[in-house]
């Protein structure tokens, strides 16, 4: 890929399954271990390399994310903010970052994931792809809760998004590559049965193109948006710290 790959944090949302935790305050503020969960995503971003990072966030804790992040100075980085008026959807939130793309690829890392290994060979092995996207992948034991991929050798032939009977135990991972095509794909994507724009549509649309890309995450992951996986990943990283 030509342009400088550049970052985009998805932390919007309306963290429902943590109430009253997240009543007055947004999700990605948290705390996981000694910082404010947004921390990790954005320091995984900047570990990789990459200088230019988008935060998408609410309307409700804006304020807070700006008093808390600022212009990116302290991380080595610039941020550019773009509000989500509603929860709409992952895609949706990613539908914002067009214009800071400005064609450049992406890697996109949902705010409340959390993981160990570093993104730079990651980031490295989608800048050598030509075109199309890149997903990571991690085994896990409740793949009911995740977008689910379908395989065969290795390659993946589908994916399902909270699939009741899923078809493997590799979960989609809120990490994703994807070349500037995305913003067509999304434009053509129609709300899920939940109201929301998903990402797992897009995903599938480079599948069938023939343009998506699979690799495995080899530390843990977890994401941290229900009170058992926040309280699982502030075990981790205390045990395991990530690394940027
Ligand atoms: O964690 C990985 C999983 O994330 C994937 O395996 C699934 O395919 C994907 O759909 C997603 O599943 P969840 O249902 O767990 O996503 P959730 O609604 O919890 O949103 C995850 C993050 O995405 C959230 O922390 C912030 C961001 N988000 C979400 C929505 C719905 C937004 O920025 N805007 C939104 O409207």
């Amino acid at each position: 890929m030509e342009k400088q790959l550049k970052g985009v944090v998805l932390a919007g949302g309306t963290g429902s399954r943590l109430m009253p935790l997240t009543k007055v305050t947004n999700k990605h503020l948290l705390p996981v271990g000694h910082k404010p969960m947004i921390y990790y995503p954005i320091e995984k971003l900047t570990g990789a390399g990459i200088e230019e990072i988008l935060v998408v966030t609410g309307t409700e804790h804006m304020g807070d994310m700006v008093s808390l992040l600022g212009s990116g100075r302290a991380f080595g980085c610039r941020f550019t903010y773009k509000v989500q008026d509603e929860a709409g959807g992952i895609a949706q939130a990613l539908s914002l970052a067009e214009n800071f793309s400005h064609g450049a690829p992406m890697a996109v890392i949902l705010g409340d994931n959390i993981f160990e290994d570093a993104l730079s060979g990651f980031a490295a092995a989608f800048e050598s792809q030509a075109r199309g996207a890149r997903i990571l992948g991690k085994e896990v034991h409740d793949p009911e809760r995740f977008g689910v991929v379908e395989l065969d050798n290795g390659r993946v032939l589908s994916i399902e998004e909270k699939p009741a009977d899923p078809k493997s135990r590799i979960a989609v991972t809120g990490i994703y590559f994807y070349d500037a095509e995305v913003f067509n794909i999304i434009r053509q994507c129609r709300p899920s049965r939940r109201g929301e724009l998903e990402i797992t549509d897009v995903n599938n649309a480079y599948v069938q193109q023939g343009l998506m890309q699979m690799e495995m995450l080899t530390g843990w992951w977890s994401d941290a948006g229900t009170f058992a996986s926040l309280g699982h990943v502030n075990r981790l990283v205390e045990q395991h710290p990530p690394q940027f």
